[in-house]
């Protein structure tokens, strides 16, 4: 029996930095996985520019999150019980993880690229300029790892909605009274 009931809700600051994580994610690996479809020239150093850019912004949403929920962030009882309560703690972990590593990946890259911005402005280049594709080559790897555990991820939070029809979802959409 889930221990979630109707009026356990997050508070509005820790369902909006969950949302916001989910929409960048989304965005940077659609963006990653189609920014070199585009013909080569503006167009496309537009969209990696972004894709670095909302990069660096996600690594500021994250360690904001993370503080959050380290201290102010309300914290909910367990949604399960048992093994499957471990599943989803491992999994939450794991997730935290994968976005720490692509996002620290993600970086590291870019320094060693001394990244040109939209054309304006280059990130200092730091770090041996060969490491670039090895880097690019782990970065997406992780991103598709993130991928799959927020797909897995999300199957659950569904199941909890429609087939156990329990408040899981919900805790994370609404705050309580909004
Ligand atoms: C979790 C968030 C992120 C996801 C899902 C993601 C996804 C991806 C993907 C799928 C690629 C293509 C990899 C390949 O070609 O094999 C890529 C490339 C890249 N990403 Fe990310 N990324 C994320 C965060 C970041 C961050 C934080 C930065 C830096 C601030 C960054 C910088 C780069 C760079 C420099 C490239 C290579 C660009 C190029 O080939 O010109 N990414 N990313
Ligand atoms: C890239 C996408 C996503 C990432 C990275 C992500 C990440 C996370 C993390 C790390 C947590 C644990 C929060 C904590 O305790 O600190 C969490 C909770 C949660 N997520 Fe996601 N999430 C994503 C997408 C989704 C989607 C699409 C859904 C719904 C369909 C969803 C539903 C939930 C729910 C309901 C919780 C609360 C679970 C509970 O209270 O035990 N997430 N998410």
């Amino acid at each position: 029996m889930p221990i979630t009931t109707i009026e356990d809700r997050y508070d509005r600051a820790t369902i909006a930095l969950h949302w916001i994580t989910a929409g960048l994610v989304a965005f940077l690996w659609i963006f990653g996985q189609t920014a070199d479809l585009f013909p080569r020239g503006p167009l496309r150093t537009g969209v990696w520019s972004l894709h670095v850019t909302l990069g660096f912004a996600l690594a500021l949403v994250l360690i904001v999150r993370i503080l959050w929920r380290a201290g102010p962030g309300r914290g909910l009882p367990p949604a399960e019980n048992g093994v499957l309560h471990l599943v989803a703690k491992v999994t939450h972990y794991l997730l935290y993880v994968l976005l720490a590593t692509a996002i620290g990946l993600g970086i590291a890259n870019a320094f060693v690229r001394g990244y040109n911005l939209f054309g304006l402005w280059s990130l200092p280049q730091i770090g041996d300029p060969s490491l670039r594709r090895p880097l690019t080559g782990w970065h997406g790897l992780a991103a598709n790892a993130i991928m799959i555990v927020a797909l897995i991820h999300a199957g659950a939070a569904l199941a909890h909605h429609y087939l156990w029809k329990d408040g899981v979802l919900r805790r994370m959409v609404s705050a309580r009274g909004g």
